[in-house]
């Protein structure tokens, strides 16, 4: 069967929240622009994630046993960790279409509409940002994941009537970094679920150097290891220091494979500290501290002293915060801890 991806430009910017300020620096270590060069093409060619990876196989390898679509699958967790990269390579295992659209981007069922036609045996649909469905689409699509059938509302008041419509029996892969945003009617819909975690240093350390690799140049293995560990368990991360380290070695003419020593030259003019800290980061935890007297803060309240969207913060600062052990979420609100204190080199006021 011939494959076909079907990614439009618009959609797949999508994964970023559309009229989002600019709130980060020149160079943005979260771009997804350049996701698509080193993503990976197989099962076999990812990374780490063990968990979720071993369990896709086991699904993958039954239903194809049984020739049948994959259950619907929900890939959960914070941006950058891969869950647009394994639902992108699923059709590839399964030899099957593939097609992807964005939660906000599908405003009315309309819009669902010719995905859920067009999507072939065995297909992915792939949503992305699944929590932001509108209720109307996300009722259209109950019937599509439960029974491959649509219910077309044709016509108004005493002309109208509905129209069933049959589906091919496909897969939707839904992925959100907010699971707790998701109804419940939706999640129960997805008879797998995937937690996406952070990755080990090490596991980003072998990433980096076989990405070194695709991009056309060398890390010494002690300077993958410096960029994993500064790459805050994100292979997104990971892949967009690289890229700057490289541009970074090359003119300067650092000799090749690039050096530790040189790698930690390239990280401190982007001002990512030895942890993998950002401006953003500093600035999150800073106005903690100076502002809430290291809280507890609401995250609006933070968001509004950061002229900083609240949901970016939500998904995009506080989790690796949460990880290092530099915030709490208590239900007063965000609280700085004594180990965000010291990392700071900022005494505590009391
Ligand atoms: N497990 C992995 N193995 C190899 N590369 C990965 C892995 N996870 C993510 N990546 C890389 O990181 C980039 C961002 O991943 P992506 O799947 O877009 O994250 P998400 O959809 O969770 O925000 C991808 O382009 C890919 O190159
Ligand atoms: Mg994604």
């Amino acid at each position: 069967m011939a494959r076909k991806t079907v990614v439009t430009g618009a959609e797949h910017q999508g994964q970023i929240p559309p009229g989002a300020p600019p709130t980060k620096t020149a160079f943005a270590f979260d771009d997804p622009e350049h996701d698509d060069d080193l993503r990976p093409s197989s099962l076999s060619e990812v990374v780490g994630q063990r968990k979720v990876v071993e369990r896709i196989q086991i699904i993958l390898e039954a239903a194809q046993n049984r020739g049948d679509a994959l259950g619907h699958l929900l890939f959960e967790g914070p941006p950058g960790l891969g869950k647009t990269t394994l639902a992108m390579v699923l059709p590839k295992e399964m030899n099957s279409d593939f097609q992807i659209t964005s939660g906000p981007t599908l405003r009315a069922p309309k819009d669902l509409l010719p995905y859920l036609t067009r999507a072939s045996e065995k297909s992915i649909l792939f949503i992305d940002e699944i929590h932001r469905l509108p209720p109307a689409v996300e009722e259209f699509i109950y019937p599509a994941m439960e029974d491959f059938r649509v219910d077309i509302a044709l016509g108004e008041g005493l002309n109208a009537r509905t129209v069933n419509m049959t589906l091919k029996p496909f897969t939707i892969v839904g992925a959100t970094t907010r699971s707790g945003m998701l109804t419940a009617p939706l999640r129960d819909r997805f008879v797998n679920r995937a937690h996406f975690d952070f990755y080990e240093h090490d596991e980003l350390a072998t990433l980096l150097m076989r990405n070194a690799k695709k991009l056309k140049t060398s890390l010494t293995e002690e300077a993958a290891l410096e960029l994993a560990i500064r790459s805050r368990g994100t292979p997104r991360k990971a892949n967009n220091l690289l890229r700057w380290t490289r541009d970074f070695a090359q003119v300067r003419n650092a000799p090749s494979p690039i050096s530790e020593a040189v790698t930690k030259e390239a990280l401190a003019m982007i001002e990512v500290d030895a942890i993998g800290l950002e401006e953003m980061d500093r600035r999150y935890l800073t106005t903690l501290i100076t502002v809430f007297t290291g809280g507890p803060a609401g995250i609006q309240a933070i968001g509004h002293s950061m002229n900083c969207p609240p949901d970016t913060l939500e998904d995009e600062v506080e989790p690796f915060l949460l990880r290092q052990g530099f915030i709490q979420r208590t239900p007063r609100g965000r609280m700085v801890t004594a180990a965000a204190w010291e990392h700071l080199k900022i005494e505590p006021l009391m």
